[in-house]
């Protein structure tokens, strides 16, 4: 069977580096004309965390014009906004009534939150939606609606990948197999690290630029954290953030040349430069892509419009087919 490949990025933020080599970079290296494509902005999963709707906006463009940058061809790919396919909303309902709330109450995201209040001495759920609560399920549509069989994404996404296939399956159950259970693709053993060592997030401040100037990227860079250890003393690159982020970035050769240079005692400024080089040398032909892009105004409008045309009808499919499995249909 054909591989349908599915991802979508969540429009908070403007995308960092840990955004591309987590999700932009593996997903396009996925694509191949064997296989189909479905690439999109889950701008509905941002109200959660988003209240803004300026920020939204912004956000939203610079997730798409990131992808586009980065390599996502269009006439090969489908790419759309997850709020331009209203059937998405309905299958979340219609699996709403397959999950088990206890299944969401371990979700890692609520956890934490339940627990962070809990030590505070407040009330478990204080200040929690139930968009974060039920974000899972919002995601496991995103997936099931385009009966997507491979979906690459982070380590951190496992847990609701997992959960996708129990909803999937708990559904299956009790209809008929209508829905395919999809395959989770974890591309990267480890998330990519912060500057300051904790997983890259907007959240944590920490992040490494993708599209901003080359200056803001260098910048970025002098602030890793590294430890006082001088140049001529040897360093350890376990657990090292800056070894971390330019293994992503390198080749087999150029890692073990940098291994070397550790155990050598390279200093940490030089160090910085050649991480920096790596990862500039990847990304200017994006930047490049991305300050182009960003002058064409209707440019996203077009391609959002054209991709909802191409795929809706096939989450309308779905669902008509749900519908009648569910006795939601006509009276006979
Ligand atoms: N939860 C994903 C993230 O934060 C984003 C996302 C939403 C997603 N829906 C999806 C990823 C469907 C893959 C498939 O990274």
């Amino acid at each position: 069977m054909k591989k349908r490949i599915l991802t979508g990025i969540t429009t908070t933020g403007t995308p960092h580096i840990g955004n591309y080599l987590g999700a932009i970079k593996p997903a396009l290296d996925l694509v191949e004309p064997d296989n189909d494509s479905f690439f999109f902005l889950a701008d509905y999963h941002a109200l959660i965390k988003q209240n803004n709707p300026r920020e939204i906006e912004k956000s939203v463009k610079n997730v798409a014009l990131a992808w586009l940058s980065s390599g996502l061809d269009p006439e090969i790919s489908n790419f759309y906004r997850q709020s331009d396919i209203p059937e998405v909303h309905e299958l979340t309902w219609i699996l709403n009534c397959s999950a088990s709330k206890g299944l969401l109450n371990r979700a890692h995201a609520y956890k934490s939150m339940t627990a962070e209040n809990t030590q505070a001495g407040n009330d478990e759920d204080k200040a929690i939606n139930m968009g974060l609560f039920s974000y899972p399920v919002l995601m496991a549509s995103d997936i099931l609606i385009f009966n997507a069989t491979h979906v690459p994404v982070g380590p951190d996404q496992a847990q609701h990948m997992e959960m996708t296939r129990d909803i999937a399956g708990t559904f299956n159950h009790s209809y008929s197999n209508l829905l395919v259970l999809p395959e989770a693709i974890i591309q990267n053993e480890v998330s990519v690290p912060g500057i300051d060592g904790r997983k890259m997030s907007k959240s944590y401040n920490n992040i490494v630029p993708f599209l901003s100037s080359e200056k803001d990227l260098e910048k970025s860079i002098s602030k890793i954290v590294t430890n006082s250890l001088e140049p001529g003393q040897a360093k350890d690159t376990k657990d090292c953030t800056l070894f971390q982020l330019y293994s992503f970035f390198a080749t087999t050769d150029e890692i073990n040349e940098m291994n070397q240079a550790y155990k050598d005692g390279i200093g940490w400024g030089d160090a910085k430069k050649k991480l920096f080089s790596i990862i500039n040398s990847e990304i200017s032909p994006i930047r490049e892509k991305y300050f182009e892009l960003n002058d064409k105004p209707n440019l996203l409008n077009d391609l959002f419009f054209e991709g909802a045309r191409k795929v809706r009808p096939q989450a309308q499919e779905l669902i008509g087919r749900l519908r009648e499995a569910l006795g939601i249909n006509k009276i006979v």
